[in-house]
């Protein structure tokens, strides 16, 4: 059965009160729709974490630094619906613009420090919308539990920040990348690589397993990136924006994994931005 589909605030506020009087636990699942593999597993864990899941569905106008990529984002709600029904959750929220930018909206969440680098830097604006949005989603869902990607693991990083600085009564719960068999990581973006550009794909991901081996071994990280760029230029990427070795819990820039350490990675395949990270302990 395709699960319930709500679109006002008062209503899932009613099954959100009428949930938590019944000392039943309640996740949110936040997502812009053009559900994969890696959505359904946020999915499944928090069917398993918690008594009642709410997947949300917002592509958020905010979040987008180019007017384009908001424009082309796919947009497949039938679809998703479909997918979600044999999960049996609770709810879709697909609440609309006016919904969570009614008109004089004056506020911005924005977090200082763990923005500033990686695609916070080649993204303008990008995580003021991201957060501003999450914190709209928490506060509206009042879901205990939150379950978001590794796959974009700034944001996961940013969004737990935001919910430990604002004291909001949630757990962020961060779920391990879903990769297709070839190793690339599944996006909702990878729907506009063409069939040729998706066959270059995998050397994004590969070029990055050879790094994180390297640095396992004791090598040094500058020529290894500098081989990795090479390699996913080769492979017809026309930007690499970066490659960083960056401290798992505060993205912190490192030299060598002295600590819990994660390789991030952002590039452009024919137009397609990619993004990927893999950790290094
Ligand atoms: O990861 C995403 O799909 C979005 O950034 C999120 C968390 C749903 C906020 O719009």
């Amino acid at each position: 059965m395709t699960p319930p589909i709500i679109r006002a605030l008062s209503e899932l506020r009613d099954d959100v009160y009428a949930w938590k009087s019944a000392g039943e636990s309640v996740a949110v699942v936040p997502t812009m729709g053009a559900l994969h593999q890696g959505h359904l597993s946020l999915v499944r864990a928090a069917k398993e974490g918690c008594d009642r899941v709410i997947v949300t569905i917002f592509i958020n106008p905010k979040q987008f630094n180019n007017p384009e990529d908001y424009e082309n984002y796919p947009r497949t709600e039938e679809e998703d619906a479909r997918k979600l029904a044999a999960f049996e959750v609770d709810a879709v929220y697909v609440p609309d613009g006016a919904q969570m930018y009614p008109d004089g909206f004056a506020t911005t969440v924005s977090v200082a420090g763990i923005t500033d680098g990686l695609c916070g830097a080649h993204r303008p604006g990008h995580f003021d919308g991201v957060a501003t949005i999450v914190t709209k989603l928490f506060t509206q869902t009042m879901a205990d539990r939150a379950y978001f990607g590794e796959k974009d693991y700034q944001q996961l990083q940013v969004v737990t920040r935001l919910a430990k600085d604002l004291d909001l009564p949630i757990e962020v719960v961060g779920c391990p990348t879903i990769r297709e068999e070839d190793g690339l990581a599944m996006s909702s973006r990878n729907l506009h690589l063409s069939d040729r550009s998706r066959t270059y794909a995998p050397e994004f991901n590969a070029a990055m397993e050879e790094v994180a081996e390297g640095l396992r071994k004791g090598q040094a990280f500058d020529a290894l990136k500098a081989a990795a760029i090479a390699r996913i230029e080769r492979a017809g990427f026309t930007e690499v924006e970066y490659l960083d070795l960056r401290a798992a819990d505060t993205l912190e820039v490192l030299e060598t994994p002295s600590r819990p350490a994660r390789l991030l990675a952002a590039a452009w395949l024919a137009g397609v931005r990619l993004i990927d990270n893999i950790a290094v302990n």
